[in-house]
Formats: C-alpha cells, sequence, structure tokens
C-alpha cells in the first residue's frame, strides 16, 4: 500500500452543527481494478481530492456504481473503533456480484481502511448522536457509450464526520406511504446497495417533501399491499407489544443496523417477527389502538423514531407522535454499543487503534 500525506491539511468544521455528508476528511483510499492488468492494483491512501474522469466513463451514462455506509467511533479512553465493517464489505461483495463487478478481497481492504481511519484519527467527532460516516464506493469506470459490465473499476473510500441524518435529528419523522412510484421489484437490485436504487427514489421523495413528509414508505411493486424500507433506512413496528419488520423478500435491503437491533430486541426479551406486513394490517391496529410505535433503522439513520405514517390521505398518528420506549430502548442499547458505552458481547465492534 502507498500512502502520500497531504500538505495542506482542512481547518476542521464545528463538530457540533455536522449535519449529514457536508464535511470530507484529509485523505482518502483509492484502487484500480485494471482487467489487462489482472485486476486489482495497489491500494493507495492519497489526499482528497476530484476524480479525473473521461465524460464517456461509463457509470456517469449507465449507473454501474455501488456503495456501503458504515461509521468508525472514538470511545471515552481515545479508541477509535468500528461497527460491524465484516458485514458492509460481505454486502458490498453481493452487490457487486449483482451488479457485474468485481469482488474485493475484505480482509485487504478493511487493514487498508483501518490505516486510513489512523490518520484521520482526529477527524472522529465524539458529540453525542456524532460519528465518522466510511463511504466506501465502486463504479464502472471502461470509456465506451456501450451497455455492458465495464472491464475497469475504481474503488474509493472517503470518510465524512456526520451528526444526525435527519435536521430535525431524534423527533420523530412523518413519512408518506408511495402508492404509485415503485422503488425496486422481485428480480431487481432492491437488495443490492447500488446507485440506481436510489435515483429511483427521488421523484417520489421529492412529491412527499412537497407535501410535508420526511420519508417515502416504499410498497412491494406487485400488489403494492405490504410495506417494504424507507430507502435510507429498514422499518419496524411495534404491533400490539409485538416488534414487526418486513421481512427479506429480494427486493428489501439486508440492513446491517435491521440485523443488529432484530438481535438486541430478541436478547432483551422482545418477541421479533420477520414477516410480510400489509399496510392494511397497519390501519386496523392503528385503528384498534394496537399500532404502538414505529422506527426505522440505517446506518446513517441509526434509529429514527417515526410519528406519523400517512396512506391515501389517511393518517396515523403514533404514540401520540413522540418516540416509543422500545424505540428509545434501541437508541439507546445499539448506539451504546457502538460507541463502547455498553460492553459489547457479540464481537461486533472492532478496535482500529
Ligand atoms: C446508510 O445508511 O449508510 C446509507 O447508505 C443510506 C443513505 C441514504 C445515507
Amino acid at each position: 500500500m502507498k500512502i502520500t500525506l497531504t500538505k495542506s491539511p482542512k481547518a476542521k468544521p464545528d463538530f457540533g452543527k455536522l449535519g449529514f455528508g457536508k464535511y470530507f476528511t484529509d485523505h482518502m483510499l483509492v484502487m484500480d481494478y485494471i482487467a489487462d492488468k489482472g485486476g486489482w492494483q495497489e491500494i493507495e491512501i492519497i489526499p482528497y481530492d476530484e476524480f479525473k474522469l473521461e465524460p464517456s466513463t461509463t457509470v456517469l451514462h449507465y449507473a454501474q456504481g455501488i456503495f456501503e455506509g458504515a461509521k468508525a467511533y472514538k470511545d471515552k479512553a481515545g479508541n477509535v473503533t468500528v461497527f460491524r465493517i465484516d458485514e458492509n464489505f460481505k454486502r458490498m461483495n453481493k452487490s457487486a456480484e449483482r451488479l457485474c463487478m468485481p469482488a474485493l478481497d475484505s480482509k485487504k481492504v478493511i487493514d487498508a481502511l483501518f490505516e486510513l481511519l489512523k490518520i484521520e484519527k482526529d477527524w472522529i467527532p465524539t458529540e453525542s448522536g456524532t460519528a465518522l460516516y466510511i463511504r466506501p464506493t465502486m463504479i464502472g469506470t471502461d470509456k465506451t457509450l456501450g451497455v455492458h459490465a465495464s472491464h475497469d473499476y475504481k474503488f474509493y473510500i472517503i470518510l465524512s464526520p456526520v451528526g444526525a441524518y435527519y435536521a430535525h435529528g431524534l423527533a420523530p419523522t412523518k413519512i408518506y406511504i408511495e402508492d404509485f412510484y415503485t422503488r425496486a421489484a422481485l428480480g431487481g437490485t432492491g437488495e443490492a446497495k447500488c446507485m440506481g436504487n436510489y435515483a429511483t427514489s427521488l421523484k417520489a421523495g421529492e412529491e412527499a417533501h412537497k407535501k410535508g413528509f420526511d420519508q417515502v414508505l416504499w410498497l412491494d411493486a406487485q400488489e403494492k399491499k405490504y410495506v417494504e424500507e424507507v430507502g435510507s433506512m429498514n422499518m419496524f413496528f411495534v404491533i400490539d407489544g409485538v416488534v414487526v419488520t418486513p421481512m427479506l423478500n429480494g427486493s428489501i435491503l439486508p440492513g446491517i443496523t435491521r440485523k443488529s437491533a432484530i438481535e438486541v430486541l430478541k436478547d432483551a426479551g422482545y418477541k421479533v417477527e420477520e414477516r410480510r406486513v400489509s399496510v392494511e394490517e397497519l390501519i386496523k391496529a392503528n385503528a384498534d389502538g394496537k399500532l404502538d410505535e414505529a422506527f426505522g433503522t440505517g446506518t446513517a439513520a441509526v434509529i429514527s423514531p417515526v410519528g406519523q405514517i400517512t396512506y391515501k390521505g389517511q393518517d396515523m398518528i403514533i404514540n401520540g407522535g413522540t418516540m416509543g420506549k422500545i424505540t428509545e430502548f434501541l437508541y439507546d442499547k445499539i448506539t451504546g454499543i457502538q460507541t463502547g458505552r455498553y460492553e459489547d458481547t457479540k464481537g461486533w465492534v472492532v478496535k482500529v487503534c
């Protein structure tokens, strides 16, 4: 691995006012895949800068691009840690397979990421609700307008000190159930973390924002009956004391926070069901006073309470529009494990330095 350090480090932002994804650290990791040179080349850590890409670069036309989201933390003793990073690279390789892209040597890339994190450790914020967001990305870099899998690729990791994903922090979000547009269909790329999935979601997101909602809750593409996910989060509902989340069906992203939340809740004695959840069931539960809580899970969103879900003009106000007890328990537990406030009994937290 080759390391070139910046000669002009940037001034750090106010870690108390970070927002999400607005600032980037001094360095990044890059690695090219060149088919004619035998595949993946040497990993380099270089100063954060622009890429030079020809306008014909294939990702700029046909979106052959995938990414991940992970977080690094600094605990009270100053140890730098990451949360379940192995799961991110497992998922990235699955996304790569789905998008006809080359697999990464996860161990080699994680080791190199740790070197990058050591260099950037002063960029890790420690204020409550903050972290250093890790964004590994891979793009097709052939220079061609032909539609086929690229031969060459660029893999890179950039780092961004972040606060809460939603501008209003932990205040419960208002979510709009989208009954026309579709995010992903079975056989499509819904369970891959690929760029196109997010582009697809923009139109409905914009329309929902205009109506005063924070996010769109997607339905299954075939019957428009079952809830799937919220683009940036997997969804959970507490119905009559039971935690229910849409089962992974091929068009839902297999969230790492989702998986962790299920384990933490089960360990704490909650009943958790992974199954199909219809809008009709939510409406009925709400009418019966049994839709106790709703929340989303995601790396960026962490555990995010949902205070209102609206379907075809019908509002479901959840827990009086406030954060519920199970949501609060989970937020505390997950962020506590991630930041070292609670003991990690599962080997999810790995020390970097
Ligand atoms: C993440 O949670 O890491 C994501 O990639 C979601 C994105 C919308 C920020």
